[in-house]
């Protein structure tokens, strides 16, 4: 492991003397989360990875904890795509203070949301653009298409370039946010920073690869440069819930199934019981369970198509809860973990033992493209009439550069 590598940056609040009276100035109280579900629920069974069992170092000891976790990691990579991260270093009180932060950005006026949209009114409308998708700022409701005519009923507020220390402040923010920028960065810098650099070191143990090769050559942050470092966005998500007539006509489906674009996404767990994933080898659906104080953790498309589909970057949705629970909004504090635009997201590429020993090269179909020609036209589709707006769960197939946008049945000998 390299030095750089060796140096772990800690999770110290960078909160100002002055936090206080700004809460009170903003009206920060505590977010109300719904209670635990009374029904018996049928949760999919992923692993919990924990990270306190991580040590750093060149220490026999130390190497061993990372090739258990890393065996542990391997099992849920290459099955269900989705895993919790437990005791990996962001404390609870920091993720309930977001909550709060972002129950009140939320209740800023219709005025100031319109002065700081992510994209336009409608994804229909963002043709040319890379739209609410990926644009800094607020996604309006109503913005994406649902099913039979139904739109969405979830607002979401982007972080782009938190990475970058002085570019987050180039964005076009209102008040409250410049005010709780630094809190806000913070938290997702420690997960950009450190709980992915263990992943990713992790991963490099899977892919028999030097330990630090994929941190340093996929998401390592060099500032200032936003094409060639790592990276990705942070998202606060509100869900309204639908309408009694609109959960009929979308099947109780608040966000339709897919799976994400980026290399890893980070989810702070919250007790709404409404996050499912696609089961590939029954083709049901299986709730995620609440686990208080993790992350809930998926892999994305740069990371499967990296791998040539040996890590799964797996379908999934938000639906409306079971009955217990309904009534209440749903928040989501998430971050998107992104390679750095130039990377080529194939298996040729990364040049892994254990991939060239199971015979996985990037198949002929697939053109040689990069993270960034992948993700602007990913971010293009979603949401739009003519691909969502279908009968059934599958959005309508489209390829990609020779790839399917979104892969709802898979081979899973790999
Ligand atoms: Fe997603």
């Amino acid at each position: 492991m390299s030095a750089e590598l060796n140096s772990v940056p800690s999770a110290q609040s960078r909160r100002p003397p002055q936090a206080a009276s700004l809460d009170k100035k903003y009206n920060i109280r505590p977010f109300k989360h719904v209670h635990q579900p009374s029904e018996q629920i049928d949760y999919a069974n992923l692993d919990a990875i924990d990270l306190s069992t991580f040590e750093w170092g060149d220490s026999d000891e130390a190497k061993k904890s990372r090739q258990r976790l890393a065996r542990q990691l391997d099992h849920s990579v290459r099955t269900h795509g989705f895993f919790y991260l437990v005791n990996h270093g962001v404390d609870e009180g920091i993720i309930s203070h977001l909550d709060s932060i972002s129950q009140s950005i939320f209740e800023v006026s219709n005025e100031i949301k319109a002065q700081h949209l992510a994209g336009s009114l409608s994804s229909d409308l963002d043709t040319d653009s890379v739209g609410a998708e990926r644009g800094p700022g607020f996604k309006p409701r109503q913005y994406w298409n649902m099913a039979n005519g139904v739109k969405d009923n979830i607002e979401f507020y982007n972080f782009t370039q938190i990475q970058h220390q002085d570019k987050m402040w180039e964005q076009n923010h209102p008040q409250i946010v410049k005010d709780y920028l630094n809190e806000i960065a913070n938290y997702y810098q420690f997960l950009h920073f450190v709980v992915l650099k263990q992943l990713t070191i992790l991963c490099d143990i899977i892919l028999e690869l030097p330990e630090g090769t994929w941190y340093e050559n996929y998401f390592q942050v060099s500032q200032g440069d936003i094409s060639g470092s790592g990276g990705g966005f942070g998202r606060l998500m509100m869900y309204y819930g639908h309408s009694d007539e609109d959960n009929e006509k979308t099947n109780n489906t608040w966000l339709r199934g897919h799976s994400d674009s980026a290399g890893f996404t980070f989810i702070a767990s919250q007790p709404m019981v409404s996050l499912q994933i696609l089961d590939y080898r029954t083709r049901e659906w299986r709730y995620v369970k609440h686990v208080p104080g993790a992350l809930v953790v998926n892999i994305g498309d740069a990371v499967e198509f990296m791998t040539g589909g040996y890590f799964k970057s797996t379908i999934h949705r938000v639906v409306n809860p079971p009955k217990s629970q309904q009534g209440h909004v749903r928040h989501s504090i998430i971050y998107f973990s992104k390679p750095s635009w130039v990377t080529v997201i194939d298996p040729d590429e990364i040049d892994s033992p254990l991939l060239h020993r199971l015979g996985v090269s990037k198949p002929r179909e697939w053109e040689k493209i990069t993270y960034y020609d992948w993700d602007l036209e990913k971010g293009r589709l979603f949401g739009k009439s003519k691909v969502n707006d279908k009968p059934g769960d599958a959005p309508e197939p489209v390829y990609i550069h020779g790839r399917l946008s979104e892969r709802w049945i898979r081979d899973l000998s790999v």
